[in-house]
């Protein structure tokens, strides 16, 4: 028998019924907030992601499915949907448009990492990334919009927030950075040692409980930010308060990805375990400028759907459309004019083996349908059809056309 790979999963019965309704809801918010659908492809050429995710990211210098396909090309499966985006608004020319652009996407990514509960190596994202509008009010909307998503699905969770600064506050803040953390650099784990050197500001994302309790005294990039970042970052914090959104400034979220600039934000769970984020995403306005567009703001988020699988309240089943059978051979290919007819506007189950009435009765409840129809062969000789509404439990015999 073969399995399927470590860390990949197959979405069956009602674990796809929850991913197809988490799907719909905020494919239908994203639309409220003028998002329209982009599909970009799954295999991409292997320098994107180093160039956006970055190459001293844990995701593209240890988790990327990257292989030489048949014509020597250096391609990577896609371990985040941003970087495509970004790509295809370049290849559209679309940075060269004064136009603000806002998308929606979902699909598998696809990273190599260690699986354990809510980590996975396929997993789905549904992701937003909205072009051209540089204001905090965007970010603000797309927190917003990310809060709308999980309370219509009934999802609890915690805000945290952040901001990156820019590359006029981050250079001076990574040098006091450096300096603190090298006054501590024999007691910092192995980890934080390299990242002192690749990229100082994940150290402050280090999981080691040590290490956690030696950075709680390190600079902040909060009290760093610049003229421009600074009152952003309030007016985001005092929109959020307005808006009776809570959340916690935690300035040691700096994210995985290396893209980002100013806002930062993670919507987590304390519900599902060790893996708590169930969303991310944040600003990034230089990631277009550097694929070679033209320069862009831009900001979005991604949704961790099999995060929030189990977290889902599912809206309750309703008996919907037809179950037709038939009690005699003969009656049978009656049904499938009848079921050609229905199906232009309604569910139809055809049960096509001839069966008694109390089986038919039980088939028409497994099929959870509204309306059970059958033909015996009092029905076939009159040309009429025997109904029975399943919830109000009314009856009746009609002329097949009328039906
Ligand atoms: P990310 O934080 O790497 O951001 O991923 C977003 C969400 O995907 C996470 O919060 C988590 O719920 C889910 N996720 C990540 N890795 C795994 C995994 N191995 N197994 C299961 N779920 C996982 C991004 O990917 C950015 N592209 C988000 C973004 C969009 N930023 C701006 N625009």
């Amino acid at each position: 028998m073969i399995n399927p790979l470590r860390g990949m999963k197959d979405l069956t019965f009602e674990e796809s019924q929850r991913f197809t309704h988490i799907i719909d809801t905020a494919t239908r918010i994203a639309q409220r907030y003028g998002y329209s659908y982009i599909e970009t492809p799954i295999l991409e050429e292997t320098a994107l992601f180093k160039r956006s995710v970055g190459e001293s990211s844990d995701i593209v210098g240890k988790e990327m499915y990257q292989f030489e396909d048949k014509g020597g090309n250096d391609v990577c499966m896609r371990p985040e949907g941003t970087a495509g985006v970004v790509r295809a608004f370049i290849s559209a020319k679309l940075d060269r448009q004064p136009v603000k652009q806002k998308f929606y996407y979902y699909g598998p990514m696809f990273r190599y990492e260690r699986p354990q509960k809510g980590r996975l190596r396929e997993f789905h994202q549904f992701g937003c990334e909205s072009f051209g509008e540089a204001s905090v009010y965007e970010d603000f909307t797309i927190i917003t919009m990310i809060s709308q998503i999980f309370n219509e699905l009934g999802i609890g969770f915690d805000l945290q927030i952040n901001s990156l600064g820019c590359k006029v506050c981050m250079p001076r803040y990574k040098e006091n950075l450096i300096a603190s953390l090298t006054d501590i650099k024999e007691e910092l784990c192995e980890d934080c040692n390299r990242r002192i050197g690749t990229n100082p500001i994940r150290v402050l994302d280090c999981k080691n409980e040590k290490c956690r309790l030696l950075l709680a005294e390190s600079p902040k990039l909060i009290d760093y930010l610049c003229e421009e970042c600074d009152p952003d970052f309030k007016k985001l914090t005092a929109l959020l308060d307005k808006a009776g959104i809570s959340y916690e400034v935690n300035s040691n979220l700096v994210r995985g990805l290396d893209y980002y600039g100013k806002t930062a934000f993670e919507f987590v769970s304390n519900e599902i375990g060790a893996q708590s984020a169930i969303a991310g995403g944040g600003r990034y306005d230089r990631l277009v400028e550097f694929l070679d567009g033209k320069p862009t703001p831009a900001v979005g988020f991604a949704i961790g759907i099999e995060r929030i699988m189990e977290l889902v309240q599912m809206p309750e089943v309703q008996r919907e459309g037809i179950y037709m059978g038939a009690m005699t051979e003969e009656a049978v290919e009656v049904l499938f004019p009848l079921a050609a007819e229905k199906r232009k506007e309604s569910k139809v189950t055809v049960e096509y083996n001839s069966k008694g009435f109390k089986s038919h009765m039980k088939g028409a409840d497994k099929a959870n349908a509204k309306y059970c129809l059958l033909i015996g062969e009092d029905e076939l000789k009159n040309g009429t059809v025997w109904v029975k509404d399943l919830e109000s439990k009314e009856e009746k015999t009609v002329l097949r056309e009328a039906f």
